[in-house]
């Protein structure tokens, strides 16, 4: 959680207060959230649901995908991009990361096989997917594209917002995010028909309270439902969002100008596909090697993007265990329709993915950090790498103490 105080405990009271917690026919901030989110993203639908993962499953529920088809995810991400292939009986296949941290197109297109009906571009860590590669590979070769936003709210590429690009996208709107309700999602799109099918498959009985609509077929589904309280809060973190995502973004430019010379040892800035527009939630630098980026993250608080303990494939038991679901035979890995799709994995799989995400490094960025706050973090920088690139002794780093860093939110190992 960036930003949340007196503003959004009001307007959860009022909701309290005015017994307004059923959003269909007594309240109305989920709705109006809805509105006002799809029109900052310049799309014609947006449905709230419970969290992103469920956001992300109805997403692919709802533009037809299941059993027999392969979903192209990469290899590092929050597992929900991938259980949520899973959930609608689909079989997830891993494709390699670059130096963005987000899915290589190269490798994308490389992955696409007879089963590949669909991709999940990631915008991880708020970086942005390079969008007009996978748009153009996608349109060439029938692909689905499903973007999940779920880290990349109020990002984007070039001048659209993540989430608003492809097909459809997911967004999740938990306690890390950059706008949160403690936890909930929601998935944004275009096309009316698929809206409704979204609709259908975060609330299955969502007729009984805005009445039938003859021109859809419903479905069964796992209610997701959005709660009254998750949309008067969103309803006033979307009011604080530009601002947080302006701050952070001068953040990371005064970072990248005044550590851009540390370039000359080995402190390089990752490349982007979207500098300038993305979330600007993180500093990412590629170091040379894995030793120096173990190094780094032990001076100035930050986080080796392969070493969180879950963004990574390799931490994705379900996934790597064929553990596609709780009962056999809904279990899509076992599944007569998948039998011609890839559904073998190993820790290896990816090396390249590994082998980027090990010395790439994170160094957060926050709306709220001041001049001497931005100053200290750049100071302590550049001790860190001096002293994991150019062998400044440790017992000299003059370093300074920094702003905390919410370190749950990358699990960092105690020793990092
Ligand atoms: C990239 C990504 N996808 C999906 C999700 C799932 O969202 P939720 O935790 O709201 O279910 C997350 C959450 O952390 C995420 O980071």
């Amino acid at each position: 959680m960036y930003i949340a105080g007196d503003e959004e405990i009001a307007a959860i009271a009022a909701a309290i207060r005015g017994k307004a917690l059923f959003r269909y026919g007594v309240g109305n901030q989920c709705e109006r959230f809805e509105q006002r989110y799809a029109a900052y993203l310049g799309v014609r639908h947006f449905a709230l649901a419970a969290s992103g993962s469920n956001a992300l499953a109805a997403a692919m529920t709802a533009v037809g995908l299941g059993p027999g088809d392969e979903v192209l995810i990469p290899a590092h991400t929050y597992m929900a991009s991938a259980t949520s292939v899973l959930a609608v009986g689909a079989i997830p296949v891993i494709v390699d990361i670059d130096e963005s941290v987000t899915i290589d197109p190269r490798a994308l297109e490389e992955a696409i096989g007879p089963r590949t009906r669909a991709v999940v571009p990631v915008h991880m860590w708020g970086a942005a997917c390079a969008m007009d590669a996978i748009m153009e590979i996608a349109a060439r070769r029938n692909l689905i594209v499903i973007e999940d936003a779920c880290q990349g709210v109020g990002g984007g590429h070039e001048g659209r917002k993540f989430g608003s690009i492809g097909h459809i996208g997911a967004f999740s709107f938990n306690y890390y995010k950059n706008m949160t309700s403690g936890e909930g999602g929601g998935v944004a799109v275009n096309d009316e028909r698929i809206a409704k099918r979204v609709r259908c498959a975060i609330d299955p009985c969502h007729f009984y309270w805005n009445g039938r609509d003859e021109t859809e077929m419903p479905f069964a589904g796992n209610g997701a439902r959005a709660s009254e309280l998750m949309g008067a809060m969103l309803n006033v973190q979307l009011d604080r969002l530009d601002f947080m995502i302006q701050a952070m973004r001068a953040e990371k430019r005064n970072i990248l100008q005044r550590t851009a010379q540390l370039g000359n040892i080995g402190l390089k800035p990752a490349p982007m596909n979207s500098p300038d527009h993305d979330c600007a939630t993180q500093v990412m630098y590629t170091l040379p090697s894995a030793d120096a980026a173990a190094r780094f993250v032990k001076i100035v608080p930050s986080v080796i993007a392969g070493k969180t303990g879950r963004h990574t494939y390799t931490e994705w038991d379900q996934i790597l265990l064929g553990a596609g679901a709780a009962h056999p035979a809904m279990n899509p890995y076992n599944m007569p329709a998948n039998a011609a799709c890839r559904r073998t994995y190993s820790k290896d799989m990816c090396a390249r993915s590994l082998e980027i995400l090990n010395r790439t490094v994170m160094v957060a960025t926050h709306p709220e950090h001041g001049e001497q706050d931005t100053a200290d973090v750049i100071h302590n920088i550049a001790i860190a790498a001096r002293v994991a690139l150019a062998g400044l002794p440790l017992a000299e780093a003059d370093l300074r103490r920094t702003a905390p860093v919410d370190v749950q939110k990358f699990d960092m190992p105690a020793d990092a």
